[in-house]
């Protein structure tokens, strides 16, 4: 199992994850938002961890908080209070440019809407993130080239990403947010757009990232039926864990 993994880890540039345990802990987060409509509080008081390689889902009504809080894990915005660790590093005690590198390298975003830049390639959208990660021209291209590949979409290196359908075009957002080799991967309703089944396949690619990559994946989802398929549902309900349900596949 551990050489097939790491066969295949390595045809397709993914570095060897060996090291188990923690990856990130979550400790009395808290966000309020405060505008001139008042106060919003998104986020109470969220505990939890996750191992490395975990297949996190969280699921909660609209509005209960969840992209707040998948914004705060990924550094993207500033807890009121509380604090995320990852690998034991406490994110919001870094300077902005420690912030940014811990981002750029160990984490990758995919979105519900793809956000990807419509006037260039899919190519150059998956090499995007290398150009702040240092590789050269040539090593980028390789494997921006070689990561469409292994998601099966080589063939629309040279396309507009508008031209490409739904999955297709989350295919690519998932290049993308492989490219700099993250450890973790947050998805923030990554098949909200998409139909069944292709939601499905976008689905068992986070799987497979999870399962056989040990990437450490934290997907929100209104899906039941998705949230039951990952290793553990985490409930949010008013900014607040109801619950967490551990999963265990058949
Ligand atoms: N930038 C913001 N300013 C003010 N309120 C916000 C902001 N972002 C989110 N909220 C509020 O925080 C709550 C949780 O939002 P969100 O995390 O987006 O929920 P979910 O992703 O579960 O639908 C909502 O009441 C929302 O209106
Ligand atoms: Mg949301």
């Amino acid at each position: 199992m551990t050489m097939s993994v790491t066969k295949s880890g390595n045809s397709y540039g993914m570095g060897d994850i060996n090291s188990t345990g923690i990856i990130l802990k979550v400790e009395n987060l808290t966000k309020i938002y405060v505008s001139s409509m008042g106060k919003v509080v998104s986020l109470r008081n969220v505990n939890f961890s996750v191992n490395r390689g975990e297949f996190i889902s969280i699921v909660g009504p609209s509005g209960s908080g969840k992209s707040t809080l998948l914004n705060m894990i990924g550094a993207l915005d500033r807890p009121s209070s509380g604090k995320v660790y990852i690998n034991g590093i406490d994110i919001f005690s870094l300077n902005d440019s420690q912030v940014a590198t811990m981002r750029n390298t160990t984490i990758g975003f995919i979105f519900q809407s793809y956000n990807l830049i419509n006037r260039t390639t899919v190519l150059k959208n998956v090499e995007f993130p290398g150009i702040t990660g240092g590789m050269s021209d040539d090593d980028r291209k390789r494997r921006a080239m070689k990561l469409l590949d292994f998601l099966g979409i080589k063939d629309k290196a040279k396309y507009k990403p508008s031209n490409l359908s739904g999955g297709q075009q989350q295919r690519v957002a998932i290049a993308r947010a492989l490219m700099n080799d993250p450890k973790m991967i947050l998805a923030d309703e990554p098949t909200g757009n998409l139909d069944t089944k292709t939601g499905r396949d976008v689905f068992n690619l986070l799987t497979m990232l999870s399962h056989e990559f040990k990437r450490t994946v934290i997907m929100v989802t209104h899906n039941p039926e998705l949230a039951a398929a990952t290793d553990r549902a985490i409930h949010i309900i008013d900014g607040a864990i109801e619950n967490e349900i551990v999963n265990i596949q058949t």
